[in-house]
């Protein structure tokens, strides 16, 4: 495989500037890999959950994503989750936060995640079974659902490749400090900027014939009291389960 990512290197200009940790979900990452000592964190891109205690060894394909990450980062080798340049057992932990539904070899990236870790591998990922939990997706963009079902592995198929995978979901909090798609289900406003849109790869990857028109609805809707009338819930609503999960796996 060649050393860029085509599209990361395309999509990925200004991520670290609209993405950054969550301290819960860093929390519950961090949590997860335990008593480690060495972790590599594949797909790392910017740097984000990498846990600043722990000696990180980042992986990342793209040129555009290695450049945003800042200085005194852990140190990043550009390579591929399908094909990863170290010997078997090199860290005690690998992690992959959203990042396996971009690989274009999924199993052979999660083979090469048992490889090279002894002891843990933990992943971030969502759950394409949840697809109608968000109102972005039902009521708005249902072409997300088009993009992301495909790519999404479903949980059975990432217990296979983990065998003693534990699932355990993440809520989002209401003011998630990340800028994922889900981020800002309740403060839907943040999805009028273009800048918060950047951060996100299905606003990236929908053309804007597509994704313009349902905006300006969410915009009308929003001006008009339509989307509080549907979701007045919403605005109280302390942390919401779009699906996003923590796969937790000891190996043998
Ligand atoms: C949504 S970003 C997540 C980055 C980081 N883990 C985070 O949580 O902010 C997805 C990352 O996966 C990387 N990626 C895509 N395909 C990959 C592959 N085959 N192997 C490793 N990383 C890959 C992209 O370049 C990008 O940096």
């Amino acid at each position: 495989m060649e050393q860029a990512h085509p599209l990361y290197d395309e999509i990925g200009t200004d991520y670290a500037t609209a993405r950054r940790a969550d301290p819960r979900i860093a929390r519950a990452i961090r949590v997860a890999l335990g008593d480690v000592v060495s972790v590599v964190n594949v797909g790392a891109g910017s740097g984000s959950y990498e846990p600043v205690d722990l000696d990180v060894t980042a992986v990342e394909p793209s040129t555009e994503m290695i450049r945003q990450r800042p200085l005194g980062a852990a140190p990043c080798v550009q390579a591929w989750a399908e094909a990863l340049p170290f010997e078997d057992g090199s860290f005690d932990a690998a992690m992959a936060v959203l990042t396996v539904h971009h690989w274009s070899d999924r199993a052979a990236g999660l083979r090469e995640l048992r490889r090279v870790a002894r002891r843990r591998v933990v992943l971030v990922t969502w759950d394409p079974a949840s697809i109608d939990a968000f109102w972005m997706v039902t009521e708005y963009l249902p072409e997300i659902a088009e993009l992301d079902l495909p790519r999404f592995p479903a949980l059975v198929e990432l217990e296979e490749a983990l065998p003693s995978a534990r699932v355990t979901p993440i809520p989002i909090p209401r003011d998630c400090e990340d800028g994922f798609l889900g981020a800002f289900w309740g403060r839907p406003e943040a999805y009028l900027d273009p800048h918060v849109r950047r951060g996100i790869s299905v606003f990236r990857q929908l053309p804007a014939e597509i994704t313009a028109p349902a905006l300006e609805r969410l915009e009308a809707d929003l001006r008009a009291g339509v989307w509080d009338a549907r979701h007045a819930a919403l605005r109280g609503t302390v942390e919401l389960d779009l699906g996003y999960r923590l796969v937790a796996a000891e190996l043998g």
